[in-house]
């Protein structure tokens, strides 16, 4: 039987699994969706929450749920991979249904990105958490979250698509390989403190239901003022590598209610760019 229709436990249950690092009962007791995780299936172990996702969630319903505790193959953006080691992350994705213009799809992750920026604030309220552009949470500098959209279909107000959230909660440096050791960080290490993660799973899902429904009302246009709240990148010089695309450079200025990055050249003229990926120089 396939992995998604074999869970180890599903919302409905009493009793989770032994052996399951998500507690149900405090998952349920935190969640306040209508509709997104209202059906979880929680893995111990999956190559990609979103590769299983869109291979089998083409016909379930909105807001299925697909959670992992350790990820074989995680995907990141840009065909990187996700660093996904067992029992201390979240790695989760949520399939969604937005009955809204296709143009509006590329503003999407935006808007999770702010959600997710969301949650953090409100299980961990001293973390300063920042947005970089697209949709990475970055913690003085470090990663500690991202997000990976994969649309499985388009159509005008009927589009299916697949967010992706990886956030690092319980991840100690000790756990981390060196070539990462510099560049992430994790809610336990910017606290001191572990997370419980069934809540911070019940946080997030929270939190993206809320932001979900204003963004299929009014667009990216809601979010706008809190991006730019929490720009990581605004004023500072940054090139932004593009698939192939030469990379583009200068000054970034935000970010534009189509969701493009506004960057300032060395020329002094402005440019639009619509996706990559931005360092600071
Ligand atoms: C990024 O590159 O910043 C995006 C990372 C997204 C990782 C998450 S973990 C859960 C979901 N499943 C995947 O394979 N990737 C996303």
């Amino acid at each position: 039987m396939h992995p998604l229709r074999r869970p180890l436990y599903a919302m409905n249950d009493d009793q989770p699994s032994q052996e399951a690092p998500i507690n149900a009962a405090a998952l349920t007791a935190h969640l306040r969706t209508r509709v997104l995780g209202r059906t979880l299936r929680w893995l111990p172990e999956v190559d990609s929450t979103n590769r299983l996702l869109a291979e089998e969630g083409g016909e379930a319903a909105e807001g299925l749920v697909v959670l992992a505790d350790r990820q074989t193959a995680g995907r990141g953006r840009m065909g990187r991979t996700w660093f996904s080691p067992a029992g201390v992350n979240v790695y989760l994705s949520v399939l969604l249904q937005p009955r809204v213009s296709v143009a509006w799809l590329p503003t999407l992750p935006l808007m999770v990105g702010c959600a997710v920026a969301r949650a953090v604030a409100a299980l961990a309220p001293a973390v300063p958490v920042r947005l970089k552009w697209p949709n990475d949470l970055l913690v003085h500098g470090r990663k500690l979250g991202g997000v990976l959209c994969e649309v499985l279909t388009t159509a005008e107000h009927e589009s299916r698509v697949i967010v992706g959230v990886g956030c690092n909660i319980n991840l100690v440096p000790a756990m981390v390989p060196t070539e990462l050791a510099a560049i992430v960080t994790s809610l336990a290490r910017e606290t001191g403190q572990r997370f419980d993660r069934s809540v911070v799973v019940a946080e997030w899902l929270n939190q993206l239901e809320t932001a979900y429904a204003v963004w299929c009302e009014q667009g990216l246009a809601p979010f706008l003022p809190e991006w730019a709240a929490l720009d990581a990148l605004h004023g500072r010089w940054v090139r932004v590598e593009q698939l192939g695309q030469p990379p583009a450079e200068g000054v970034a200025e935000g970010v534009d209610s189509d969701g493009l990055l506004r960057l300032r050249q060395p020329d002094g003229s402005r440019r639009l760019v619509c996706s990559g990926d931005a360092h600071l120089v």
